[in-house]
């Protein structure tokens, strides 16, 4: 089958797809219409844009029919407001009801995350989900060792011996992402689309918090990877704490002001 499949009775030869194409290897044939060339097809990243953007819905990618796709939504999604709320409304949840979160809402948020951007459309991005308090505590407990092992952060530590946990602070979930060190941009991907999973979080009601602690440990301790199970030649870029959150914000604290250049 051909990479992408033009149904010349639709095509309206407005050059959109070609135009819209990031990696321009959409060509105009003599009659006008988008063809790829086989020799090019080894440089599309698949990212699906000449499937989504032909107002004529002509465009089939890879056997993906414009009928196979999820359907835009006329206009923003958001009102503007709506998104200025989410941004500042967003805030580190450390404390947590104790209910924990359903299954399918968390399946939920990491499917709404596969749609944040990764570098070359590569989608590199795997998760590992902690879903008990008492698997969370056991990875604390083993962030808790490895700094006493390596004699950081003497005060968290202290705080664990005393039944505290100010690493995963009690949180009843962990979503761990990470993928090969061998892609492209593994990290960005990772954190991007954690990013989302965040935001995404907070529009639902639920509190997720940065685990920058065990991210430390992740890359450092064996025992943490070995809990996680990850496959060789992965690194963890990324993990979120995610609860109910126990209490409500009632305001947005203050930020500094952006630091912005604007040259010349
Ligand atoms: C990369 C990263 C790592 C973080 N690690 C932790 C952490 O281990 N524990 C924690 O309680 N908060 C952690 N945070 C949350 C920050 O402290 C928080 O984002 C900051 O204080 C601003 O508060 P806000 O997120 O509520 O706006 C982390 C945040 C980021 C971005």
């Amino acid at each position: 089958m051909s990479h992408i499949v033009i149904d010349h009775e639709l095509c309206a030869r407005d050059g959109i797809c070609i135009a819209e194409c990031p990696a321009r290897i959409i060509q105009e044939d003599v009659d006008g219409y988008p063809v790829l060339a086989p020799e090019d097809v080894p440089n599309c990243i698949s990212c699906g844009h000449c499937l989504a953007v032909c107002p004529h819905a002509a465009l089939t990618l890879e056997g993906v029919a414009p009928g196979d796709c999820l359907p835009m939504d006329a206009g923003p999604a958001l009102s503007p407001e709506a998104v200025a709320g989410l941004a500042t409304g967003r805030r580190s949840v450390r404390r947590y009801r104790e209910e924990p979160v359903p299954h399918v809402t968390i399946e939920k948020l990491i499917d709404l995350a596969r749609w944040a951007p990764t570098a070359r459309n590569m989608q590199p991005v795997h998760w590992t989900v902690l879903d008990s308090r008492e698997k969370t505590r056991t990875a604390a407990g083993l962030v808790a060792d490895w700094f006493r092992e390596v004699g950081v952060y003497p005060e968290l530590v202290a705080a664990w011996d005393e039944g505290e946990d100010r690493i995963l602070r009690g949180a009843p979930h962990l979503i761990v992402a990470h993928a090969s060190t061998r892609g492209f941009r593994p990290a960005a991907d990772c954190v991007i689309a954690l990013s989302t999973l965040e935001l995404a979080a907070h529009g639902m009601g639920l509190g997720a918090c940065w685990a920058g602690y065990f991210m430390a440990a992740a890359d450092a301790h064996d025992p943490v990877r070995e809990l996680l199970g990850l496959p060789d030649g992965h690194q963890v870029y990324g993990a979120l704490m995610l609860g109910l959150p126990r209490y409500r914000y009632r305001r947005v604290p203050p930020r500094e002001a952006a630091r912005v250049t604007w040259l010349p």
